[in-house]
């Protein structure tokens, strides 16, 4: 949330009313808003919703969740006449795809829920989504405010798998292998690099920097592997608040030190490990920042500083997909040229194929590019 905390106006039994408007997505409060409740037909609502008129709901709140996935069915639906056209290359399919993507995140936002104080929601049926709006959005500050039905859907999403946790089996043996994402922060539930980070030969178990832990995860998989002490970077307030947590609960604690940092904490290491996002794209909103890094600029910092952060004979490790050269997003040999650039040599590589779901699902729209996507742990030195 911005500081600046934009209203949601709309009037309501003859009165003008102004509350508070949340976007995790950063979109604008809509200007155009419709009291809506359980008589309003799905068909009149997706209508309404693609126009840009939101519907502020004052019905029964399981109806509402309906209302959304009616809506979610609509948005999905092909265009009838598919014209003959030729395929498109595949940035183009990228763009496209997430063109798409921002369209339907639009429309399927204009279901709107009024929470009170202490995000308690005063709609029949409504569960206590209090927990999971505090864990996502912060603490409560006794100020009512408006969110879209599909982000408070989303915290819950987040609530759940944070309680859970994702196992991760480079971290050893249940019940001690588990990490837990919160809102907002990357998580390693496709953790196959994860197996790269285990099995490389280690440089020195003396000390590591993990630059942009997220939740954690590497700094904990190289403290189990014995390396005694990992300085562990992020920006993002969130994930250097989840990856404390995470590392407590491992009791890796003493041996990681978690640090607000752009990059590199001070001093040189032996090791230096990093997992920036994989595709150099415009991240759409916050929370898309673990996933996309506009211009490369995370992998570029990152080569870039590497040499003189790195002690005498140390190994930089850098975590990347080839999905971005497969989606004609990162031109072949860029990133070799990025190596040499920044005064570095590759000493190994090691690859692994994506396994979860995706990778495989034919009725994926980047499905040509995903097939053949590859992570690679580059193992890097100073020229
Ligand atoms: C792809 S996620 C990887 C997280 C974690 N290392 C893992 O492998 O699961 C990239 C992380 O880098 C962080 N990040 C992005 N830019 C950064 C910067 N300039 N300095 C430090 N961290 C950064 C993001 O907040 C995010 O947590």
């Amino acid at each position: 949330m911005s500081d600046a905390q934009p209203l949601l106006h709309w009037q309501e039994q003859g009165l003008e009313r102004s509350v508070r408007w949340r976007s995790e997505a950063g979109l604008a409060p809509p200007r155009r808003v419709q009291l809506a409740d359980d008589t309003l037909n799905a068909d009149t609502a997706y209508k309404l919703a693609c126009e840009g008129t939101a519907l502020l709901w004052r019905g029964d709140f399981h109806n509402a969740r309906q209302l959304l996935q009616a809506l979610a069915r609509r948005a999905e639906r092909k265009p009838r006449k598919a014209a003959p056209v030729q395929a498109p290359a595949p940035d183009q399919a990228f763009h496209l795809h997430r063109q798409a993507q921002g369209q339907r995140a639009r429309v399927l936002a204009m279901v709107l829920v009024e929470l009170e104080g202490d995000y308690g929601i005063a709609l029949r049926r409504a569960p206590d989504l209090r927990q999971a709006c505090s864990e996502g959005w912060g603490p409560a500050d006794g100020q009512p405010c408006v969110a879209s039905l599909r982000e408070l859907l989303g915290l819950v999403g987040a609530h759940e798998w944070r309680k859970k946790g994702v196992e991760i089996a480079a971290l050893g043996t249940a019940p001690a292998n588990r990490i837990h994402a919160h809102y907002g922060v990357f998580s390693p539930v496709r953790g196959e690099y994860l197996d790269l980070i285990a099995k490389a030969p280690l440089p020195s178990t003396e000390l590591a920097f993990d630059i942009g832990t997220g939740t954690g995860v590497i700094a904990a998989v190289l403290a189990r592997r014995g390396v005694r002490r990992t300085v562990a970077t992020d920006q993002d307030p969130r994930a250097l608040a989840c990856a404390r947590e995470n590392l407590q609960r491992l009791g890796l604690q003493d041996k990681v030190e978690v640090l607000q940092a752009d990059l590199f904490p001070t001093g040189q290491a032996p090791l230096v490990v990093c997992n920036p996002p994989w595709l150099p794209a415009r991240p759409s909103s916050p929370i898309e920042h673990a996933v996309y890094d506009e211009d490369s600029r995370m992998l570029r910092g990152f080569l870039q500083g590497l040499a003189a952060h790195l002690a005498p004979g140390g190994e930089g490790w850098l975590i990347l997909s080839d999905l971005a050269e497969h989606l004609g997003l990162r031109a072949p040999g860029e990133l070799a040229a990025l190596i040499a650039g920044a005064g570095l040599k590759v000493l190994g590589r090691s690859d692994i194929r994506p396994r979860h779901p995706k990778a495989s699902d034919p009725g994926d729209p980047l499905a040509a590019a995903r097939t053949r996507e590859r992570t690679s742990l580059w193992r890097l030195a100073a020229a």
